[in-house]
């Protein structure tokens, strides 16, 4: 049997083909669990609210310190609105986030390199829109209670502690107390920078997608649907859902194995199967158990069985094109090993493709809204998995009207244009990055909250 034939196979019976996947009946889950959340009883999806309205009108000519803590980067810098919605970039700088090179020991020790990072724009402004890329409980001040730290980050003396009120007690010892601090998710932010600058359409409701090391949704619903915020009965605000956290999708062999190299299984099943951080170690454990299963050569075997870690980056530049040198470009792999990893990987950023719609599927069922044309959903869409990765997008954009027109619902999936900017790095050299969505959505967030 040719090997395309025996990949399929392979992958029929370990489930990893997004056909597997009854997506109706985990979208039905997925909303069940939404209203567990939203009504505080036990459910996967933490369903945080986040005190963010999102018609507040963006101030023209205020700077706005924005600090952005995703999965591997630091960036501050500091942004102006015009009138036009254009905005303008000063004082950008990057750094890895502590914690996620090294052990930070204490609460203080965190919240001082936050300080000393904010230095260089600490004057530039009272306001500071701080988008923090890990599940918070905000609280009405729209300050955030870090839960848990997710994406691996090691700092644990953080966790259960007030970023807004850590970083301004570490301010005050610089004698820059009192600084105004709006913590936000990024899909918060990416959803405010979708509404403020994003697409020119009136859109009936807006969600805010991350699909980058990590994978979460966000979206706007009204607060009389929201049980647990029982005193606030009327009006709408933006809800965080950790969808990360989403327990109740099937998971295969190849998941659970996966799950348990991770340093922190049990945790984030939904993430695992779908962003950046995991899906290389979803194919490198399918890779595993086709080995296991003889259906590798002995020397693309024995490569493979030496393997504790594939970057998800790996996986997709072979994909790309598995002519270039790689990791899978080696006289152990033959034609039928390479041919079985393309089968393999393709296969695993499919399954992706639809966990992710139906991720943006649910709460946009939920939110009731874009049932005309006249005033679709818009599903603002950011992260660079989403962007980079191999069929990932056009595969995403297809199962997620699938699945939304059947029911009605009409909607756009939109991409905040980034803006490139330069700066020196820690070692004096000239480097060149760029600032999105989560940026200009924690300025928002800053100016307007
Ligand atoms: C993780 C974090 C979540 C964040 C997402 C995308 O799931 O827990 O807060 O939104 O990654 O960065």
């Amino acid at each position: 049997m040719a090997m395309k034939e025996r990949a399929q196979q392979f992958l029929e019976k370990h489930k990893l083909l997004a056909e597997a996947i009854d997506a109706d009946a985990v979208i039905h889950e997925f909303i069940s669990e939404m209203e567990k959340g939203l009504a505080d009883r036990d459910s996967s999806l933490k369903m945080i609210p986040t005190y963010v309205t999102i018609d507040n009108p963006v101030p023209a000519g205020k700077p706005v310190i924005v600090i952005d803590a995703g999965g591997t980067n630091l960036r501050v810098a500091t942004l102006t609105f015009a009138a036009d919605g254009s905005y303008t970039v000063a004082n950008f700088h990057k750094a890895p986030m502590p914690g996620t090179k090294e052990v930070v020991r204490t609460k203080e020790e965190f919240f001082d390199r936050l300080a000393d990072f904010l230095e260089p724009v600490i004057d530039d402004s009272d306001r500071i829109g701080f988008c923090f890329s890990y599940p918070a409980r905000i609280t009405p001040d729209c300050d955030g209670v870090l839960i848990e730290w997710t994406k691996g980050i090691q700092a644990k003396e953080v966790e259960g502690e007030s970023i807004g009120k850590g970083l301004n007690a570490a301010l005050a010892k610089r004698g820059k107390a009192g600084k105004r601090i709006v913590i936000l998710n990024d899909t918060i932010a990416t959803l405010l920078a979708g509404k403020s600058i994003g697409g020119p359409r009136q859109y009936d409701t807006y969600l805010g997608v991350i699909e980058g090391t990590g994978s979460n949704t966000a979206y706007v619903e009204q607060n009389r649907n929201v049980p647990k915020l029982a005193d606030m009965n009327t009006g709408a605000m933006a809800i965080n859902l950790e969808s990360g956290g989403f327990g109740k999708c099937p998971r295969t062999d190849i998941d659970v194995a996966f799950d348990a190299t991770t340093g922190s299984a049990g945790k984030q099943k939904f993430e695992k199967m779908i962003s950046g951080g995991y899906l290389g170690g979803v194919g490198l454990h399918a890779m595993k158990a086709a080995a296991a299963e003889g259906l590798f050569s002995a020397a693309a075997s024995a490569q493979i069985g030496g393997w504790t870690k594939l970057e998800t980056k790996d996986m997709d530049d072979f994909l790309w094109n598995p002519h270039r040198p790689s990791v899978f470009n080696t006289p152990a792999f033959g034609s039928d090993d390479r041919e079985l990893v393309l089968c393999i990987a393709a296969a695993v950023i499919r399954r992706a493709a639809l966990l992710l719609a139906i991720n943006v599927a649910a709460p946009a069922i939920k939110s009731g809204k874009g049932t005309t044309p006249l005033h679709p959903v818009c599903v603002v869409m950011d992260g660079s998995t989403y962007y980079k990765t191999n069929n990932l997008k056009s595969q995403t954009e297809e199962f997620l009207r699938g699945i939304l027109s059947k029911r009605g619902i009409f909607f756009d999936t939109i991409q905040v244009q980034e803006q490139a900017v330069e700066y020196m790095s820690a070692n004096g050299e000239r480097k060149s990055d760029t600032v999105g969505a989560p940026v200009i959505g924690a300025a928002v967030a800053g100016l307007t909250v």
